[in-house]
């Protein structure tokens, strides 16, 4: 199975990806796209001699710039793709291009803590305040909705008295980094399709 990993930033996902490939996963990460420029995550696509490409979406119309994500994805013959940190929502016409292999990972336990504007640090910041003691992170099919679609997968984590949005986003990375190379190991083995299975494969 080969998959295309969409990113924006730091690219700690993408690497939990790519070491559970080189480490014998039945995938392989065929083709890296980021938004940004300089995010950290195209080196390490470039480390692990995967190609990656930049497609900056700035003073283009939507439609352009989808069309060559498209494009690059259908180039590198990408059966599944995976958002690892990647910040733009994608558009109804891009989603039926791949359609039920689109992943995303949402460092919360949606329904909740999801939706616009909810990435990042701000996500954490709203667990510490609703007083939530879980938390964990997300892997759902990307549809028309943000965060919104079916939940392929979820892991938990505690919110410990004295968390700050960092150490509880640290404790939450880390699930994220088990769960993510699992799901795409169990989509890539026929174990999982998705939109048609739910499970809770991890806690703590
Ligand atoms: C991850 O925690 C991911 O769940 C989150 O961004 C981080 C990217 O980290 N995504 C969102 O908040 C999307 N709504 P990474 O670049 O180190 O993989």
């Amino acid at each position: 199975m080969r998959v295309g990993v969409f990113v924006s930033g730091y690219g700690s996902n993408l690497q939990a990806l790519l070491d559970a490939a080189a480490a014998g996963a039945p995938y392989e990460v065929a083709v890296v796209i980021a938004n940004i420029a300089d995010a950290p995550a195209l080196d390490r696509a470039r480390r692990a001699g995967v190609p990656a490409h930049v497609v900056d979406h700035r003073g283009r119309p939507r439609q352009d710039y989808e069309a060559d994500l498209v494009q690059i994805l259908r180039e590198a013959r990408v059966d599944l793709v995976c958002l690892a940190g990647f910040m733009r929502i994608l558009s109804p016409w891009f989603v039926v291009q791949f359609p039920g292999r689109i992943l995303n990972i949402h460092p919360a336990l949606l329904p909740a803590f999801g939706g616009p504007g909810m990435y990042g640090l701000r996500v954490h910041e709203a667990v510490l305040a609703a007083g939530a003691t879980q938390s964990g992170c997300t892997i759902h099919l990307v549809d028309e909705r943000v965060d919104g679609g079916p939940i392929v997968a979820q892991a938990t984590v505690s919110v410990l008295a004295g968390d700050t949005p960092a150490t509880l986003a640290a404790r939450v990375a880390e699930a994220e980094h088990r769960l993510y190379p699992v799901v795409v190991r169990a989509i890539a083995e026929g174990r999982l399709l998705p939109g048609l299975r739910a499970a809770v494969l991890a806690g703590g």
